[in-house]
């Protein structure tokens, strides 16, 4: 399991690390850099004096005296070695072996001679008069200096490694307590349970970082409790739902057993009871496949579909009725669709049933069918007092009903539009309420 702290810390001490070791390095060359400097001044400050010490006693011409001037100033102290050459190149002065000749005017050498880092300069000598010197060769021990390097080095390295388990360790409390909130979240979340659902996260005071990521956690439990509070609903209707058609089967059966009935008497009772099943199962086919659609069923049997012959089946179904209620249904236009006419059919259907109960005798319903960017529509349209926003916001929803007194019939249970709402999703589009010209327009859209 990672864990933020950890990886956190060791971020940090990663970063501290290369921080380091970037100063480091520039830190290092460029004190070796002003130490190599400074040699290279040293020795050319030297080289100047040793011209001065030749300038003094080149009037006696005693080489003797040169070398003790420059024993007493320079060699005295180990780190510098002078050499004299003469015209003919020969060393008169300076210990021997060393690669002194091969040196070049004004050149600056650091080589290791025998173990040890010498930098080596050389300059003309001039005015030597009877001393017959030519050349001056000095030498740097540069021993000190790559001592202190190295010391620097050793300095940096445990600095660094100091630096980085400091920073591991404090970044570890910080993040530690940087990372306290989330705790606090969790907790909070562990305690919030079905029966708790209007718990919510208490943003108040709490981290920028954190507070979409609990705005976000407490949007689930918003479409949570509405969902479960959808189920508990949905459970307490069907109860409901279920009880007055039992209710009147049992009444009415037990009416008929109480007495010695007639035979027409208990045709009457069986033919009324049927009636009363014949609903509830209509109730139960509908719950089915408003749960079946819930479950993500996708329809099996999708064709390309001219819905007009749809329409027409659908209206000529309702024919009977129609003219019973005094009403005409005009169908207007055309589309094709990629679906199930089966389930378009159920959806003209309930649209159609539903318009039927709206409308009043002598008036007309009218069924259209339009294309409009690659999106088929299916309306039907009745003459109609306006719907209130409230009852064009719920009509959707599962055993919604307006005026249930009003609509109250065996099979008529509030489901109608959620199975058409239903059919529009397993096609892709959404079913739609509206008002035009005077009319109330019901339908679907789906992608063609
Ligand atoms: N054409 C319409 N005009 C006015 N109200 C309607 C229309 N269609 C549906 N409604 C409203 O929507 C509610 C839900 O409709 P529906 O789901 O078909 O259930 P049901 O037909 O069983 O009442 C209806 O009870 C009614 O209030
Ligand atoms: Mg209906």
């Amino acid at each position: 399991m990672s864990s933020i702290t950890a990886s956190l810390a060791l971020s940090l001490a990663g970063v501290t690390v290369m921080t380091f070791l970037a100063a480091g390095i520039a830190i290092y060359w460029g004190v070796a850099y002003t130490l190599e400097q400074t040699a290279r001044e040293e020795m050319v400050g030297k080289l100047r004096i040793v011209q001065h010490f030749v300038d003094e006693v080149v009037q006696d011409g005693n080489l003797e005296t040169l070398r003790h001037h420059i024993d007493d100033v320079m060699t005295g102290h180990g780190e510098l070695t002078v050499w004299l050459l003469n015209d003919r190149d020969e060393v008169v002065h300076g210990g021997l072996g060393l690669p002194v000749r091969q040196l070049r005017e004004g050149d600056f050498e650091v080589r290791t001679v025998s173990g040890k880092k010498m930098a080596f300069a050389r300059k003309s000598l001039e005015n030597t008069g009877s001393l017959q010197l030519r050349t001056a060769v000095i030498a740097l021990d540069m021993a000190p200096r790559a001592r202190l390097l190295r010391a620097l080095l050793y300095l940096m390295l445990t600095a660094g490694s100091l630096a980085m388990l400091l920073t591991f360790t404090l970044s570890l409390q910080a993040t530690r307590h940087g990372l306290r909130p989330i705790g606090r979240l969790s907790r909070q979340a562990a305690t919030i349970a079905p029966n708790s659902l209007a718990l919510r996260l208490d943003i108040s005071g709490i981290a920028r970082e954190l507070e979409e990521l609990a705005q976000a956690f407490n949007g689930v439990l918003d479409r949570l409790e509405s969902a479960y509070q959808q189920v508990r609903s949905f459970n307490a209707d069907v109860a409901h739902e279920l009880r007055t058609p039992l209710a009147t089967l049992i009444s009415g059966t037990q009416l008929a057993l109480s007495a010695n009935r007639t035979q027409v008497h208990l045709r009457a009772t069986l033919e009324s009871n049927l009636e009363e099943l014949e609903g509830l199962k209509s109730l139960v086919n509908d719950m089915m496949f408003l749960a079946h659609a819930d479950h993500g069923t996708v329809v099996q049997d999708l064709v390309d579909t001219n819905l007009r012959p749809e329409v027409q089946k659908v209206c000529e179904f309702y024919d009977a009725l129609l003219e019973d209620s005094g009403l005409k249904a005009v169908i207007e236009g055309r589309a094709t669709a990629r679906c199930s006419p089966a389930l378009m059919r159920r959806a003209i259907s309930n649209l159609l049933s539903n318009a039927i109960k709206f409308t009043a005798p002598g008036e007309s319903i009218k069924l259209s069918l339009t294309e409009h960017g690659r999106i088929a529509e299916i309306a039907v349209a009745n003459p109609g007092p306006p719907i209130p926003a409230e009852t064009q916001e719920r009509m959707f929803s599962r055993f919604y009903q307006a005026d249930p007194a009003r609509v109250r019939s065996g099979d008529s249970h509030g489901l109608g539009l959620a199975i058409v709402s239903a059919i529009a999703k397993m096609h892709g589009g959404q079913a739609f309420c509206e008002r035009a010209d005077g009319m109330t327009r019901v339908g679907i859209r789906i992608p063609q």
